[in-house]
């Protein structure tokens, strides 16, 4: 059991796979039987070179042994009783989170420049590794930098502002930077393999989308882009249950000219991202240099909002409410 969730490498346990099948397996990254049971058969079949019937009866063989097909909501209810939640160091910012990032979920923070969303995936980044009577998750951290803007100074500066071993924290994270969407795709991929070999708890993509849109550019090509990043987003939560791990990325904002009243700012990615992600939450600048982050769309959180302040520790909290913090809409259409 890791992290209260059952997960196996011993392939043989699967009826049919033999030693070489194991090893052809393993070789295309798939070392685990939660792995086997969460992709869909053409990818194994294509990556590890099966026929398409060994294939099926592979994947057959480790939904059972999962348990996975149909289940009775008590034990669904059983299961996520095993997931685990990750502070951001902000109380309130927990609170709208139903108690912190949480795993066997993607959690997607959206917003415009300089509002925080990396500042919050690099926080999350030391708070994962601490141990759970104090909100971590107590594994390691793989960090997908799309932007290059990870921030190893930053990093150290919160974990040692927090009285943390800071070379310890710099040591637990791994940097994985994607220069092209390709790579990108490339490197979720090799994490159903990485995540379990190194203890991973927190995934994070900063950004998931910023290479899909600068690459795939007009019209002619936007339901290929759509097609591929929902099929990396559902990859992305596939592992987030098959590793009780939590998935957090980020996302941008466009604004809608066709907005004349209101918030105009738009998550990029439209209906793909909406749909995939569990959690979204919206971060906006607020009065006197504070943010409002806000749960736009999720399964069981309500609509809440909480306000806090980026310092040297991180993120925490503003003694002021998201109410009393936050800009009228009108002062925040003018900063787009
Ligand atoms: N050491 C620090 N102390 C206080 N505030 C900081 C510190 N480092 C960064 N910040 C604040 O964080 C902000 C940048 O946030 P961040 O880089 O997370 O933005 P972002 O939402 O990821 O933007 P982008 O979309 O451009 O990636 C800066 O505007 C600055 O105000
Ligand atoms: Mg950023």
């Amino acid at each position: 059991m890791v992290g209260g969730v059952w997960v196996s490498d011993d392939l043989g346990k699967i009826k049919g796979v033999g030693p070489s099948t194991a090893s052809k397996l393993r070789a295309a990254g798939f070392t685990t039987v939660e792995t086997l049971a969460v992709t869909p058969v053409r990818e194994i079949m294509s990556k590890a070179g099966l026929g398409e019937e060994k294939t099926f009866e592979i994947c057959e063989e480790s939904r059972k042994l999962m348990n996975y097909g149909f289940v009775k909501a008590a034990d669904l209810w059983e299961r996520r009783k095993n997931l685990l939640r990750c502070t951001t160091c902000s109380k309130k910012v927990d609170e709208i989170l139903g108690g912190g990032v949480e795993t066997q979920a993607m959690t997607e923070f959206i917003g415009d420049y300089g509002v925080g969303k990396t500042q919050i995936c690099m926080v999350l980044s030391v708070t994962a590794q601490l141990p759970r009577e104090q909100g971590g998750l107590e594994g390691n951290v793989i960090y997908m930098d799309t932007e290059g803007t990870f921030s190893p100074e930053r990093v150290f500066q919160i974990a040692s502002k927090r009285g943390l071993d800071a070379r310890k924290i710099l040591d637990g994270i791994i940097i994985a930077r994607a220069y092209t969407s390709d790579h990108q795709c490339l490197l979720i991929d090799h994490l159903f393999k990485k995540c379990p070999e190194e203890n991973a708890k927190l995934v994070v993509v900063d950004s998931m989308i910023s290479h899909f849109r600068g690459e795939y550019i007009g019209r002619e090509v936007l339901a290929e882009r759509q097609q591929l990043l929902n099929q990396y987003l559902h990859k992305l939560l596939r592992l987030s249950e098959a590793c009780n791990l939590a998935v957090v990325i980020t996302n941008q904002v466009q604004s809608n000219p066709a907005m004349f009243y209101g918030n105009p700012e738009l998550p990029t990615g439209g209906h793909v991202m909406a749909h995939a992600c569990t959690h979204r939450i919206h971060m906006r600048r607020g009065k006197g240099g504070t943010r409002v982050a806000k749960v736009i769309d999720s399964p069981y959180l309500p609509e809440n909002k909480a306000s806090f302040i980026i310092t040297e520790k991180g993120i925490e909290d503003t003694e002021k409410k998201a109410e009393e913090t936050e800009e009228d809409d009108e002062n925040q259409s003018q900063k787009i």
